[in-house]
């Protein structure tokens, strides 16, 4: 039965609201999930393909033994042993699981929350480092890339001095742009908040299965770098699990704002089970890579696109009309992300996600007659 508030009642819970939640949260909007249905999916960088019959049989014996009455406990230590070793985390090194990276990037804006405390971030960038902050109260301060989206290292080094971050967020690769930055200046970046002597450096590198580089191990020489990943990319965006990596003493004081429960059983087995098998998420990982590579040749083959470089399971390209161009793909079946809102630098560009060898095609095709 649904209880229907009566007109006064109504006018009563609207102004009990106004007066209860807070009014910077009032005015936010809500993250916008693009509906799917019917569209093949190439806006969010999931990973296109399915588990085969056998290891879905495999998986769900896995999960249904899974004592769904009891708070997850041992299997979630084993989650943290495991991916220990897959990644090689450094000696000295230690990592904490987020139900999610998005988590994680929250835990970390709540644990840093010291008076006068900040957030640092590239922009545009990952939008959940200034949400984050905004929601923790923290001021934000972005810091335009460059026109073909390199670090403006300049403006990064005056952004530490003035500022003091208490975060500075390099996502490695960033989104939505899919370059790796240039290291010299993300070394010089590193000193500057070394020589602070406050304040983390964090590479996020949600991309990691597609990218060249990574910071995991270069993090031991640096205790104040911390590497945050995730699986979403990996071909586990439904389980929500992300992982956060850095010297063992940081870790082990950013560990106590995580809820004690917010990875459950079945993330953990979940888990579990997909590293038991990362050989086949490896061999995903190179039909994906090889894929990129067709759709960029495809991409700078097409009159009016204008792809940038990638490292990770997406593409940004230019087209003379984002919106036009974006709607024109969505009538023909495929359903992309316009991104030219998010900032100046990303005007009239789309982020294409790198599908299934069948989906390119379909969205280049697509592209193509939309342009
Ligand atoms: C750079 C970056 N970091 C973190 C995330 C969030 O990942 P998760 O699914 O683990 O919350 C994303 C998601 O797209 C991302 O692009």
């Amino acid at each position: 039965m649904t209880i229907r508030a009566m007109p006064s009642e109504a006018a009563s819970l609207a102004s009990r609201l106004a007066k209860t939640i807070r009014q910077d949260v009032q005015s936010m909007h809500a993250y916008a999930i693009q509906p799917s249905a019917g569209l093949v999916k190439l806006d969010a960088m999931e990973n296109p393909f399915r588990l085969s019959a056998a290891l879905k049989a495999e998986l769900g014996e896995r999960l249904g033994a899974v004592a769904i009455n009891r708070y997850p406990g041992a299997r979630v230590a084993d989650v943290v042993a495991a991916l220990g070793s897959y990644a090689g985390l450094p000696e000295g090194c230690a990592l904490m699981l987020g139900n999610g990276s998005d988590e994680l990037i929250s835990l970390l804006a709540l644990a840093c929350d010291v008076p006068g405390a900040s957030i640092l971030a590239p922009l545009p960038g990952f939008v959940m480092y200034e949400m984050s902050a905004r929601l923790q109260g923290l001021a934000f301060h972005g810091v335009p890339l460059t026109p073909d989206f390199e670090l403006d290292e300049a403006a990064m080094l005056a952004a530490i001095e003035r500022h003091r971050p208490s975060l500075t967020y390099i996502a490695y690769p960033n989104n939505p742009t899919a370059n790796l930055f240039d290291d010299r200046v993300i070394d010089r970046i590193v000193a500057a908040v070394g020589a602070q002597r406050h304040g983390l450096v964090v590479f996020d590198e949600a991309y990691q299965p597609f990218s060249s580089r990574t910071w995991m191990q270069r993090m031991a020489e640096h205790p104040h770098v911390l590497v945050m990943r995730t699986l979403s990319k990996f071909g586990l965006a439904g389980v929500r699990l992300g992982y956060l990596a850095g010297a063992k003493e940081l870790m082990a004081e950013i560990d106590k704002v995580r809820p004690p429960y917010n990875v459950s059983v079945l993330n953990a087995e979940a888990t579990l089970f997909a590293l038991e098998h990362a050989d086949e998420y490896a061999r995903q990982a190179a039909i994906l890579r090889a894929e990129r590579a067709r759709l960029q040749s495809a991409l700078h083959d097409i009159p009016g696109a204008t792809p940038f470089p990638s490292e990770a399971n997406m593409i940004l390209v230019r087209v003379p009309d984002a919106r036009a161009v974006f709607d024109g793909m969505k009538r023909r079946g495929v359903l992309v992300k316009n991104v030219a809102a998010m900032h100046p630098l990303l005007a009239d560009c789309l982020r294409l996600t790198v599908g299934a060898p069948d989906e390119n095609t379909l969205m280049i095709d697509a592209l193509k007659a939309s342009l």
